[in-house]
């Protein structure tokens, strides 16, 4: 792109202030400016600030909103538990599932130096979330023969620093061509009038695109195409913060595959109305989850029974399944895909040129949210129960809700019960919690089951802490 069509493009959308440096600009700067002007989708930025920014957007009217059909937890006690898990084994074994992790996020909420899965989570060995992720796929390509092939969607914020990570740690055990990183689109920030801003006087603040940004990337980046060349099918979807998280469970993806499937989620029973996730539900018979800072357009939600509880209590822990052919469906009509926006403080230049440090929300940012895409799904999609222990820690900041202190607590009770299903004593606490710090890999052992059997052989100490290691052995 030269100056010139930069200059006219930029013009005709009313956007012409991003050049205004360009005389003060190195040819270095230039070239990144312009090669950042290409990639915005002009047509597309027009259309939010009209929606979203001119005009005050208006929430959806539903007629009736109705709960949605939920597939109770999973029991191998079950006959239909059991086909499904059979299923998902099959699945896995015949080298029909990949696994879609999106770690493009800016984690700002947690105020991590670096990617958000490099965070040092565990308590004692300090290893990344990246790594008990690629524990967790090691033990199930060892357990099933197959290989999993994981594709990381990253940012340009966070591409390069990703790579590196995964390439210091030797790809924690998984061969390299087995891991693909792909970059999703940034999308710039829009001032209080709509005017794109300045971070820098050669760059724009830009955002990515949200999670939903994996629809378009997969296609994009040829995701998809790889995915078809080693027979993948079926990609389960998760989120780089949800330590617990079973990666590739059978159950799941059991379930998605014999209903012929083309997006499903688990779900996770709220246990109080104003509960901070999102709300999976069918509103005038299409299948939407409503975001938590929606709730009181649609009071109905916060409705909830005899007992207390919330009736429409299918809370969204964010971890889905989609089918390949149901992917390159969505993007076909990406247009119609929904934005969200999100009032922020932005950083930018001013006029002077000088950098400009808002202690108020003064721009927006927009995303797009994967589940949005449940919407477009031809078959009634899948909505499977979870407990949240052992599967759901989301980590979104250090202390308080959603943290890691709390992901902590969760993980070392969780543990502690396996501990003790091998005879060992976990000291507690007055309150019944475990009272020392616990963590085993997920390499070595993914279920209480396995660590039972595997377990056997170690000596695990009487006193103090517990980590056991990848190999077994203790640290
Ligand atoms: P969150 O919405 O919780 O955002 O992302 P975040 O970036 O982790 O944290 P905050 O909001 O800035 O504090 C949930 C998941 O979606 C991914 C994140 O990396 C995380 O795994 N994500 C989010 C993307 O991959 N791309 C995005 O544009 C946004």
């Amino acid at each position: 792109m030269t100056y010139q069509d930069a200059s006219t493009r930029l013009a005709a959308y009313g956007q012409g202030h991003v050049l205004q440096f360009w005389d003060s600009l190195s040819t270095e700067q230039r070239e990144l400016l312009l090669a950042q002007i290409e990639t915005i989708e002009l047509d597309l930025m027009q259309r939010l600030a009209q929606d979203w920014i001119h005009n005050e957007p208006e929430a959806e009217h539903f007629s009736k909103i109705e709960p949605v059909p939920t597939i109770p937890q999973a029991e191998a006690s079950r006959a239909d538990a059991r086909e499904a898990w059979t299923a998902g084994e099959e699945a896995l074994r015949a080298g029909r599932v990949g696994l879609l992790l999106v770690a493009g996020g800016q984690g700002t909420r947690l105020g991590f130096d670096g990617p958000k899965g490099a965070y040092p989570v565990g308590p004692l060995s300090k290893r990344s979330l990246f790594a008990f992720h690629a524990e967790k796929i090691n033990n199930l390509q060892r357990r099933y023969g197959c290989t999993l092939p994981w594709y990381i969607m990253v940012s340009d914020a966070n591409e390069q620093a990703t790579r590196d990570f995964f390439r210091e740690h030797n790809y924690f055990g998984l061969r390299d061509r087995d891991v693909t990183f792909f970059t999703q689109r940034m999308v710039p920030c829009m001032d209080d009038n709509g005017k794109f801003m300045l971070e820098e006087r050669h760059s724009l603040a830009m955002n990515p695109n949200g999670h939903g940004g994996t629809i378009p990337a997969i296609i994009e980046k040829g995701i998809a195409r790889d995915a078809r060349e080693r027979g993948v099918d079926t990609l389960s979807y998760f989120q780089v913060d949800n330590w617990a998280l079973k990666v590739a469970d059978p159950f799941f993806i059991g379930y998605h595959v014999l209903r012929g499937g083309e997006m499903s989620s688990k779900i996770h029973r709220k246990t109080e109305p104003r509960e901070s996730v999102g709300v999976h539900c069918i509103c005038d018979g299409q299948y939407r989850t409503i975001e938590y800072s929606e709730l009181d357009i649609y009071p109905q939600l916060l409705e909830t029974n005899a007992e207390g509880k919330p009736i429409y209590y299918a809370g969204n822990p964010a971890v889905h399944i989609l089918a390949v052919p149901f992917v390159e469906r969505v993007y076909a009509n990406f247009r119609e895909f929904p934005w969200h926006r999100a009032h922020k403080k932005i950083p930018f230049i001013n006029e002077s040129g000088d950098l400009v440090k808002p202690d108020k929300p003064n721009g927006y940012k927009f995303e797009t949210f994967v589940f949005d895409a449940l919407r477009f799904a031809h078959h009634d999609p899948i909505a499977l129960e979870i407990g949240r222990v052992g599967e759901y820690t989301p980590i979104k900041q250090f202390s308080g809700d959603n943290s890691v202190e709390e992901a902590w607590r969760a993980m070392r009770d969780y543990w502690a019960g396996w501990l003790e299903a091998v005879g060992h004593t976990v000291k507690r606490d007055a309150d019944g919690n475990a009272a020392i710090k616990i963590e085993i890999s997920p390499q070595f052992a993914l279920t209480q089951e396995e660590f039972v059997e595997k377990a056997r052989g170690i000596k695990l100490p009487e006193d103090g802490d517990i980590c056991i290691q990848p190999d077994g052995a203790l640290l």
